[in-house]
């Protein structure tokens, strides 16, 4: 794609005011050809209030748009899978310097990264949720500091949440997507070593 054909916007498309003016941007930039919008990468699993996340997009499109969801999914719903798929983010070093690094650099916490916990379990009739945590393991209240030079207690075994992700169920997805008020259009299933994606396009 062009580089003159690219606007990069930085908000933050979870609040409904963020996205109605977007919307009124896209009004003055794009004529009436309908829009094709991209969630991808398992972005929504990332939202505690998936659903609402969504209906705050929906905002977004005329009734000739679409939307292109990319979502992590699994076929099963148990705790059993749910520790599985915890495990496997555990055992990634990586992983756990990605999800420290929001702390890293928003707080002079000195980032021990056995004190990154992963808990698995089970949305119903919707998906696994893993939720990933950093726990004050020091035996000690830790003040923090943050990026405004306010000062947090983060007291002996407390938490704080790093990321949330999830993998749906082909229903659970589903009834997000109807919730949201859109209608699934397409979708597309693809499986990779094990771990699966799901693709829809709704409208
Ligand atoms: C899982 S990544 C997916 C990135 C990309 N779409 C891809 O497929 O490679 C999620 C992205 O959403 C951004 N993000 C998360 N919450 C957001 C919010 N409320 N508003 C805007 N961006 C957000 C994150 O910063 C991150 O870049």
């Amino acid at each position: 794609m062009k580089g003159s054909h690219v606007l990069p916007i930085q908000i933050d498309f979870s609040i409904d005011r963020n996205v109605n003016e977007l919307r009124k941007l896209l009004d003055r930039v794009v004529n009436d050809s309908p829009v094709l919008f991209f969630l991808l990468g398992n972005t929504l699993a990332n939202f505690q209030r998936d659903t609402k996340l969504l209906q705050t997009l929906s905002q977004l499109m005329r009734r000739e748009d679409k939307l292109l969801i990319e979502v992590g999914t699994t076929e099963e719903l148990s705790q059993e899978v749910a520790q599985k798929a915890a495990d496997e983010y555990a055992r990634t070093k990586s992983f756990r310097e990605f999800v420290t690094s929001a702390l890293l650099q928003n707080t002079d916490l000195h980032i021990d990264l056995n004190s990154v916990f992963f808990e698995a379990s089970i949305e119903v009739d919707k998906a696994i949720l893993i939720k990933i945590l950093y726990r004050n393991l020091t035996e000690n209240k830790i003040q923090v500091m943050l990026p405004d030079r306010s000062v947090m207690d983060f007291e002996n075994q407390d938490t704080i949440r790093l990321y949330l992700t999830r993998k749906y169920t082909s229903t659970g997805i589903q009834k997000i997507i109807s919730d949201s008020n859109l209608l699934l259009v397409d979708s597309l299933h693809i499986k990779i070593d094990g771990s699966e994606t799901l693709a829809k396009i709704v409208l």
